[in-house]
């Protein structure tokens, strides 16, 4: 849905892996911005969006390839702004008469440094302070001729046309990728390009809410709506923000599975009750989902067994609200950006997200996606505007099965017991070290194995654990964190001490990949 109010920007998607960052760059800069795949955007398309400005993203194709992927040349005459990145650029030099080569050469991939020429250009304000600049390059192709009316503002060791405009027309176009992090002085160059596009930086949070809410109305109007809780950020955010929008028309459905952490089912339960007044189905299943857990020892069974329980149990509960023809969710715009894709199938994916799967179909609602155009930490950022508490909103991410999936083989109560004990001590260490906000994700598994021990004159044959903790971007790939030996000692150490059943403490040092975050 385009934002109706904000200037807005058009990010056209050649299928570079990091054109999420270029979105990520302008919304720091207060920018809205849309990201979508080359195939459907025409002139029709970007004349109903009307933005402001235009950005090229990089690609693995080649322009040189007969068929490859190419911007609608009429964009050109319309007199926007438009930056070119890597792939982009090629096109652009490509589309308005230039040259482009590939082969032997010209490919160039890493760390390179830009200096720049006599000449002076707008968007390299603030470039170039202490001579050259460092920056990210990753292309096959290089351009040989720059198209008419274009001129040279920076060139690096194997890429003359490092940087490249016809600054009359606005239309720039660089070699590098400005987005990444090894480009350090990128997002200086989206700052400027935005600006001489006169956008006001008008995209902030205080400004979303009215609008969301005042959206959330209109498609709601005096229907109801149901919304799944799971105590996670995404969906106390979407609760609170419906809430503000609609009052009493919203009922949560909070489905506790036996599977949440020491005291977590109270926090969200007190929270949503005392703090918003919001109403709240607490649905205490635990006894279900344990039961028809008992014995299953396989990862994807039990996963399998969660999901299609949480369906049924939501399902039974939303029955009950009368009216309901909406269901919320807090679907991010991560999930809903259509990628292109280039690994065969159909060369679109729209990679879709539905945290209660199958269940708007099946019960005939309707959604209400009130995040869909925010990043994570947008929803923080929109969080902290709403008044969730930071604790709320700063809080790890934690898994729709739960416990289940750190208790490798059988679950058994006595087991999550333990789990949810030694858990609590292990976060309460990291608090206490002031640790938790640096670290992603943190908990402990406990392992299907008990081990022998010796405790003040006694033997001890009680269960192993293992601690995991990780950085991470965005949960697809991750490092172990690196606990001090003493961080680590001293945990182990009151695990052991404080947690009856456990008598053995190991650190989980994989990343991500060859593991998962998870045990299961
Ligand atoms: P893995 O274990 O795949 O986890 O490396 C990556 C991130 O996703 C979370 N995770 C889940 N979240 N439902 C969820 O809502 C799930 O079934 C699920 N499985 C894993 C995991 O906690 C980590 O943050």
């Amino acid at each position: 849905m385009t934002s109706q109010i904000h200037d807005r920007l058009l990010i056209i998607d050649f299928g570079s892996q990091v054109t999420q960052l270029i979105a990520r760059r302008l919304r720091e800069l207060n920018v809205y911005c849309e990201i979508h795949p080359y195939q459907k955007v025409d002139a029709v398309f970007i004349r109903e969006m009307a933005p402001k400005a235009v950005i090229l993203s990089g690609g693995p194709d080649s322009v040189t390839r007969d068929g490859s992927p190419r911007a609608p040349q009429e964009l050109f005459e319309m007199g926007l702004p438009i930056l070119g990145i890597c792939y982009g650029q090629q096109v652009m030099m490509h589309q308005l008469g230039g040259k482009v080569e590939s082969g032997h050469g010209t490919a160039e991939f890493g760390r390179a440094y830009v200096t720049p020429t006599e000449a002076k250009l707008d968007i390299l304000k603030g470039w170039f302070t202490q001579g050259r600049e460092q920056v990210w390059m990753s292309h096959g192709d290089h351009v040989s001729q720059i198209a008419p009316g274009f001129e040279v503002y920076g060139t690096s060791p194997n890429a003359p046309f490092a940087i490249t405009a016809d600054a009359s027309r606005r239309f720039y176009a660089v070699q590098f990728h400005p987005e990444v992090h090894h480009t350090p002085n990128g997002a200086k160059l989206y700052e400027n390009f935005v600006k001489l596009a006169g956008f006001q930086g008008d995209w902030t949070m205080g400004a979303y809410r009215e609008e969301a809410i005042a959206r959330i109305r209109e498609q709601v109007g005096d229907k109801k709506v149901i919304c799944g809780l799971s105590g996670g950020v995404d969906s106390s955010v979407t609760a609170i923000l419906l809430h503000e929008a609609i009052g009493d028309q919203l009922t949560c459905v909070f489905v506790d599975h036996g599977l949440l952490r020491k005291n977590e089912s109270e926090e969200v339960v007190a929270m949503f009750r005392d703090n918003y007044n919001i109403q709240l189905i607490h649905a205490d299943e635990s006894e279900l989902f344990l039961g028809e857990l008992d014995g299953q020892s396989d990862p994807e069974t039990k996963r399998k067994i969660i999901g299609k329980l949480f369906i049924d149990v939501f399902q039974k509960h939303a029955d009950t609200i009368e009216g309901a023809e909406f269901l919320a969710q807090g679907t991010l715009y991560p999930d809903v950006i259509e990628s292109v894709s280039f690994s065969g199938g159909p060369s679109v994916t729209i990679k879709s997200h539905h945290n209660v799967g199958g269940l708007p179909e099946k019960m005939g609602l309707k959604l209400v996606e009130p995040l869909r155009e925010l990043f994570k930490d947008e929803v923080r950022a929109l969080g902290r505007e709403l008044g969730l508490p930071q604790s709320f909103i700063g809080r790890h991410p934690f898994p729709g099965p739960g416990l289940a999936i750190r208790c490798p083989g059988e679950i058994t109560r006595p087991k999550l017991d333990i789990l949810r004990e030694a858990d609590a001590v292990y976060i309460d260490q990291i608090r206490k070290h002031g640790l938790y906000d640096e670290i992603w994700q943190a908990f402990v598994a406990i392992l299907p194995v008990r081990t022998v021990g010796v405790m003040g004159d006694g033997r001890t044959y009680d269960y192993a654990c293992a601690l995991r903790a990780v950085t991470s971007v965005d949960g697809m790939t991750a490092d172990y964190y690196p606990f001090s030996h003493e961080f680590l000692g001293e945990t182990a150490t009151r695990i052991i001490n404080e947690v009856p059943g456990i008598n053995r403490v190991t650190y989980d040092i994989t990343s991500k990949p060859p593991g998962t975050i998870e045990w299961e």
